[in-house]
């Protein structure tokens, strides 16, 4: 019965079709390391965040009277009020531990190098929508770092000539930020930008399934239908899309259950660590949530020391190294649009970090420390040391590009082997 219910559903609707072709029998190379896993926990975010998202919506009250009072609200008097907001600020800053790792898989295997050069883009429209969310999220428990934080972040479009002043007052709506400003950022919140992440998450999964996915090695798995001889194609079951147009080799295995079971791994490790912030450690010493926040909004009262949250404050420091206002607002817009430059800034065309050059590996891992010493910079009060350390920080940043770019197009890298397991 349940056999001829399935068929009956799927001559009308391709559902086990795509669910092989996407999920069950995609084929995955068999060297994926835990640094694959990064993709799926994103995703699992991604879900915590909206469900956790819609509760939160039923007892929130998007007012600049009520906003604060409701948050509290839900903290004290809600059943589970407590652990839905905390997995939900949790999850926030999650994501983007889980996103930046991401992303340096990427860049550590160069995953963005061609044929994967959209799948990058998009990854890239995910970072900047991920990170408006976060922000108009941010100011919605209408604390004092919600309304400062904002209120820096909207000045900056100020400086823009000519247009900066009428652009800040048409984000605010209003000559301050103001209860008009906290609706119109639920609004963006809620509905607007989660549509647009998922829409942008689905694309990213769609172009990833187009090329397949890399590896640690960099070398293809999928070649062109005919190129390959008998003997040296796959055999496991693959869907018939993938040995339609390729020649897929047995370096591959199917997405289920191999690559599920390693997820599973990683997800259970990642729970417990969220778990442990969840119930132990929910403001992590004021990294997750900032001390000022447990204040409500003032508009007479700035906070004496005014830092974004944790995952913004890489480019914030970036921005406050330039001292010329304008200037530091193209910096910082400058360092996302280098990332998402590097598969045109990149000219090698070996892929993977270990089969390139040393001073590659010396370029990237520069690259990481000083990506982390800016976040650090970045949470610090702007002092003439720690101004200075953010200056060199920059330039150093930006190097990496300029280097990459020199050094990419005649690079001495290693041979490559013909196999991912060889
Ligand atoms: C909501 C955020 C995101 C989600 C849910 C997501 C999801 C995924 C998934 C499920 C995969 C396949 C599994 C894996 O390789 O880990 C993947 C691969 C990939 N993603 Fe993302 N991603 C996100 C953000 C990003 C960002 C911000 C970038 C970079 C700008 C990016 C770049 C890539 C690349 C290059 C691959 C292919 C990697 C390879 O095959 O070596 N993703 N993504």
């Amino acid at each position: 019965m349940w056999k001829n219910l399935l068929d009956w559903i799927e001559y009308r609707i391709p559902m086990m079709r795509v669910a092989n072709m996407h999920a069950l029998q995609y084929p995955a190379p068999k060297n994926m390391n835990f640094w694959y896993v990064f993709g799926f926990i994103a995703t699992v975010v991604l879900v915590n965040q909206i469900v956790t998202g819609i509760w939160l919506t039923m007892n929130y009250v998007p007012s600049a009277e009520g906003a604060f009072a409701s948050v509290e609200y839900i903290m004290r008097d809600v059943d589970y009020g407590w652990i839905l907001r905390y997995m939900h600020s949790t999850g926030a800053s999650a994501f983007f531990v889980v996103v930046y790792l991401h992303m340096f898989r990427g860049m550590m295997y160069g995953s963005y190098q061609k044929p994967r050069e959209l799948l990058w883009l998009f990854g890239m429209f995910i970072y900047l929508a991920l990170m408006a969310e976060a922000f108009m999220g941010y100011l919605l428990p209408w604390g004092q770092m919600s309304y400062w934080g904002a209120q820096v972040i909207i000045s900056l479009f100020g400086a823009i000539p000519v247009i900066g002043d009428d652009l800040t007052l048409w984000i605010r709506g209003d000559y301050v930020i103001s209860g008009a400003t906290l609706n119109r950022f639920f609004a963006l919140h809620v509905i607007a930008l989660p549509l647009v992440i998922v829409i942008l998450v689905f694309l990213h999964i769609v172009a990833l399934h187009e090329v397949g996915s890399n590896n640690p090695q960099g070398i293809n798995i999928k070649h062109p239908k005919g190129s390959l001889k008998e003997e040296e194609k796959t055999k496991y079951q693959i869907h018939e899309y993938y040995t339609d147009k390729y020649d897929i080799i047995d370096d591959v295995v199917p997405f289920f259950p191999h690559i599920v079971l390693k997820d599973l791994v990683a997800f259970t490790v990642f729970c417990a660590a969220c778990a442990y912030v969840i119930f132990f450690n929910p403001e992590m010493g004021g990294l997750f949530i900032e001390p000022p926040n447990f204040e409500p909004a003032n508009p007479l009262k700035t906070p004496e020391h005014i830092a974004p949250v944790w995952y913004f404050t890489p480019f914030y420091a970036i921005l406050r190294a330039v001292p010329d206002k304008l200037l530091g607002v193209i910096a910082m817009f400058g360092a996302i649009a280098m990332l998402a430059a590097l598969p045109w800034v990149d000219r090698c065309k070996v892929r993977s970090i270990k089969y390139r050059s040393g001073l590659h590996k010396l370029n990237l891992t520069v690259f990481a420390i000083v990506f982390v010493l800016l976040g650090w910079l970045g949470l610090k009060p702007a002092t003439p040391t720690f101004t200075l350390m953010s200056q060199i920080s920059t330039l150093l940043y930006f190097g990496f590009f300029g280097f990459l770019w020199l050094y990419s197009k005649n690079e001495k890298t290693k041979p490559l082997p013909a196999r991912i397991s060889k």
